[in-house]
C-alpha cells in the first residue's frame, strides 16, 4: 500500500487545469475552464474546470469530483493508480507502506496484475535481445519480416522461449505470487493442476494501456504449423477488456490528435509497418469488427476514421457491416482499398513509404459514396437489385447522427446513383421514424427511466444542452460553399438571374463569420452595387496571400471522379446542371446553420443566466431559443430534415 504520508503529499501539488490539460484541451471561460465531455458524444461543451475549488463537472455524464477522480475516470484506474501516476507527474517519491493482507483487496490485485504484466514484458524484451533462442529466431525473424530497432523497442516486442516453464520459473524465482501469475492468464493450468506457460516459442507483442502500461500480449508463432492457432491472445483479465482496447492506440494517441484522423487496420503488424512508413497515427481493430466502447475511445481523439481494407470482395462485404457502426458514432468514416492480396504491411513494404503515403492521400474516399459506388456497379441496371441497393446505401445514411451530414450525403447519393432525392428522402425518413418509435417505447420502459429530476426548467436546459450542435463548423463549410459558387459560376444564368445576383440578395442578412471568406464575399457585394462584374481572376491578383489561397483552392475541381466509376459506367452530372439546385440549398443550409449557431451561442447564456441565478435573463433567452428553433424547424423542412430533437 502507498503510505498516507505520500497520498497526502501527491494531494498537495496537484493543480487541476494542469492535471486535466495533459488529456483535454481547455478553454478559459473567466475564472473557469471548459471542454467538450470527454465522456459522452456531445457537441457543446458542458465539461467545466473550477480551479478555484480543484473540482471538474461534466454535466453531460453527470461525473464530477476531484483531479484523482478525473484520472481515474479518464484513464479507468484505480485510486492507487491514480496517485502513483500523478506522484509521477509531480516528482513525488512514492513510499510504501510494508505490504499486508490488503494485498489481497481488489485494488492491489490490480496493481499486482501490472507489476506482473509488466515483469513479463521485460523478461519477453530480454530474451529476444539477448538469448541465442531468441535473437536466432524471434530477432532475426522480426528483422526478415523488415522491422527494425526503433519499431521493435518503441512497441517493446519480444520472444517467448520454447519450453514449458521459462517464465513461471522466473517468476516464482523472483518471488512473485503464484497465484496472481494464473490471474495474468501468463500461465495455464492444465485437468491435473499442473501450471505451463501460456505463451512459448512465439514472438511477443505487448498491449498497452492509455498510459503505457502493458495489460495483455499477442504471440504469433514461428513457422507454419497449421495445427496452432497463428495467434495465441491472452485472456480477459481484471485489467484487460478486450472490447475496450486498441492496439497501437498509446503509440498513436498523440498523433491521432495532431492530424486530427484515425487510420484503423486488422493487424500488430499492419500498425507496426504503418509507424515504419511514417504513418504514426494507427490502430488495429486485431482482426475483429469495431465495439461501440472502441469507437468512443476514438472519438476522445479525432472524429474522422479512415478504414484501410484488404482487397477482395468477400472481406470487403463483411467489413462494411463494421463500418456502419463507426458512422452510428457519428465519426467521419473514410475507405482506402488495397490492391488485391495485399494488407498494409505487405503492401507499405512492397511499395516503399514514400508511395505508399501517396497511396493513401489519393486513394482515400469517402466511406458512403465508396459504397454507392460498390452497390450500384453490381446492381447494374437491374431494377431489383437497383432498389435493394438503395436500401442499402440509405440504411447507412440513417445512422449518421448529424441531420445536415445526412442531407449532404443524401443529395451527393443522388447525383451518384441518378435517383431522385424525394425518393432517397422518403426511405431515410422511413427508417428514423422506425428509429425514433424504437427508441420512444424503450424510454418508456420505467426501469430505463433518468432519475427523478421533474424540475421542468431543468428539464427544458437538459433537453437543449443535450442538443447536437457543431454548428461552427458547419458554418464554415457552408460560407466556404456560397464563395466556392460565388468564385466559379458567378455568371451563369439561373431561371431568370445570375447566380451572384440570387446569392447576393438571399443572403443580404446572413453576416459571414470567417474573415477571408466574408472578405471574398464582400468583393462579390460591392462589385456587384458598383454595377460591375466580379471575377475570381481579380482577387487571385489583388487579394491577400490568405485570400489568394482560398481562390485558387475553390476554383480547382473539388471531386475528382474516380476512373473506377467511369469504367462502371456511372453517371456524374456535371455541376453546371444542377446549379439552381446547389445554390438553393446552399442558401438554404447557410441560413439553417446560422440560426444553429445562434442557437449554441445561446444555449451558453441560458447556462450562465441559470448559474447565476438571473431568472429575468433566463427567461429571456429561453424565449428567444424558441424563436430560434421555430425557424429551425422551418428552414429544416424546407430543406427535407429531419431535425432529431
Ligand atoms: P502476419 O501474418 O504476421 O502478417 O499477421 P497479421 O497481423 O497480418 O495477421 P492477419 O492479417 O492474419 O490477422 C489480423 C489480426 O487478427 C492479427 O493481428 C491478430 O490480432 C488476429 N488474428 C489472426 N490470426 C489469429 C488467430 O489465429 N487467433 C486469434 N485469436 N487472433 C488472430
Ligand atoms: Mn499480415
Amino acid at each position: 500500500m502507498i503510505s498516507r504520508e505520500t497520498i497526502d503529499e501527491v494531494k498537495s501539488r496537484l493543480d487541476i487545469v494542469d492535471v486535466i490539460s495533459d488529456f483535454i484541451s481547455l478553454k478559459r471561460s473567466g475564472q473557469n475552464y471548459k471542454a467538450l465531455s470527454p465522456f459522452s458524444n456531445e457537441k457543446t461543451a458542458s465539461f467545466f474546470v473550477v480551479p478555484a475549488k480543484g473540482i471538474f463537472k461534466d454535466f453531460s455524464s453527470g461525473k464530477g469530483g476531484d483531479a484523482i477522480t478525473f484520472v481515474m475516470e479518464h484513464e479507468g484506474m484505480s485510486y492507487l493508480e491514480a496517485i502513483r501516476f500523478l506522484g509521477k507527474k509531480y516528482g513525488v517519491e512514492i513510499k510504501e507502506d510494508v505490504q499486508s493482507d490488503e494485498l489481497r483487496d481488489q485494488q492491489s490485485e490490480r496493481e499486482g496484475l501490472y507489476i506482473l504484466m509488466n515483469f513479463a514484458k521485460d523478461y519477453y524484451k530480454q530474451k529476444l535481445f539477448e538469448s541465442e533462442e531468441g535473437k536466432g529466431i524471434g530477432l532475426s525473424y522480426f528483422r526478415e519480416r523488415g522491422f527494425n530497432d526503433r519499431t521493435i523497442q518503441k512497441f517493446e516486442l519480444g520472444y517467448a522461449l520454447e519450453g514449458w516453464n521459462n517464465l513461471s520459473d522466473e517468476a516464482i524465482k523472483q518471488n512473485y505470487n503464484k497465484e496472481l501469475l494464473e490471474k495474468t492468464g501468463l500461465v495455464v493450468k492444465n485437468e491435473e493442476g499442473r501450471t505451463y506457460d501460456r505463451f512459448r516459442g512465439r514472438v511477443i507483442f505487448p498491449v498497452h494501456n492509455l498510459s503505457g502500461k502493458v495489460i495483455a500480449f499477442g504471440a504469433r508463432m514461428m513457422g507454419k504449423d497449421k495445427n496452432q492457432p497463428k495467434y495465441i491472445n491472452s485472456p480477459e483479465t481484471e485489467i484487460y477488456h478486450k472490447s475496450n482496447v486498441l492496439y497501437g492506440l498509446y503509440q498513436a494517441k498523440n498523433i491521432i490528435r495532431q492530424k486530427d484522423n484515425c487510420f484503423l487496420v486488422e493487424g500488430y503488424t499492419d500498425v507496426l509497418s504503418m509507424h515504419q512508413a511514417d504513418v504514426e497515427n494507427v490502430v488495429a481493430s486485431s482482426g475483429t469488427a469495431l465495439t461501440e466502447e472502441q469507437i468512443k475511445l476514438i472519438k476522445r481523439f479525432t472524429e474522422n476514421v479512415t478504414v484501410l481494407f484488404d482487397g477482395d470482395a468477400a472481406g470487403i462485404k463483411a467489413a462494411l457491416r463494421g463500418i456502419d457502426l463507426i458512422l452510428k458514432g457519428g465519426l467521419n468514416v473514410r475507405v482506402v482499398l488495397l490492391p488485391d492480396n495485399d494488407d498494409p504491411d505487405s503492401y507499405s513494404r512492397k511499395v516503399g513509404t514514400s508511395e505508399f503515403q501517396k497511396y493513401l492521400a489519393q486513394k482515400s474516399q469517402d466511406f458512403i459514396s465508396f459504397k454507392s459506388g460498390l452497390y450500384a456497379a453490381e446492381a447494374g441496371n437491374d431494377p431489383i437489385r437497383k432498389a435493394e441497393s438503395i436500401k442499402e446505401i440509405v440504411g447507412s445514411i440513417a445512422l449518421i447522427p448529424d441531420p445536415i451530414k445526412r442531407s449532404v450525403y443524401l443529395q451527393e447519393t443522388s447525383h451518384q446513383l441518378k435517383i431522385g432525392e424525394p425518393v432517397l428522402l422518403t426511405e431515410l425518413n422511413k427508417l428514423l421514424i422506425d428509429e425514433r418509435r424504437k427508441k420512444d417505447r424503450d424510454k418508456l420502459q420505467p426501469s430505463r427511466r433518468p432519475s427523478e429530476s421533474t424540475d421542468e426548467l431543468e428539464e427544458q436546459i437538459k433537453d437543449l444542452t443535450a442538443a447536437p450542435l457543431d454548428a461552427k463548423d458547419m458554418v464554415y463549410y457552408q460560407e466556404r460553399e456560397t464563395v466556392r459558387l460565388l468564385l466559379n459560376y458567378s455568371e451563369h444564368a439561373l431561371d431568370d438571374q445570375k447566380l451572384v445576383d440570387f446569392l447576393i440578395n438571399e443572403l443580404d442578412d446572413v453576416e459571414f463569420s470567417n474573415p477571408v471568406f466574408r472578405e471574398i464575399y464582400n468583393h462579390f457585394h460591392e462589385l456587384l452595387h458598383q454595377g460591375k462584374v466580379p471575377d475570381s481572376q481579380y482577387l487571385i491578383q489583388h487579394g491577400s496571400s490568405e485570400v489568394k489561397n482560398v481562390v485558387t483552392g475553390l476554383i480547382t475541381a473539388r471531386h475528382e471522379i474516380s476512373p473506377n466509376w467511369k469504367k462502371k459506367h456511372i453517371y456524374i452530372p456535371n455541376e453546371s446542371e444542377v446549379l439552381m439546385d446547389l445554390a438553393n440549398t446552399n442558401v438554404l443550409r447557410l441560413k439553417f446553420r446560422v440560426v444553429q449557431k445562434m442557437m449554441s451561442d445561446n444555449l451558453l447564456k441560458i447556462r450562465d443566466s441559470e448559474q447565476a441565478g438571473n431568472l429575468d435573463e433566463l427567461e429571456n433567452c429561453l424565449e428567444q431559443q424558441e424563436g430560434l428553433k421555430k425557424a429551425e424547424r422551418e428552414l429544416a423542412s424546407l430543406l427535407g430534415i429531419v431535425v432529431a430533437r
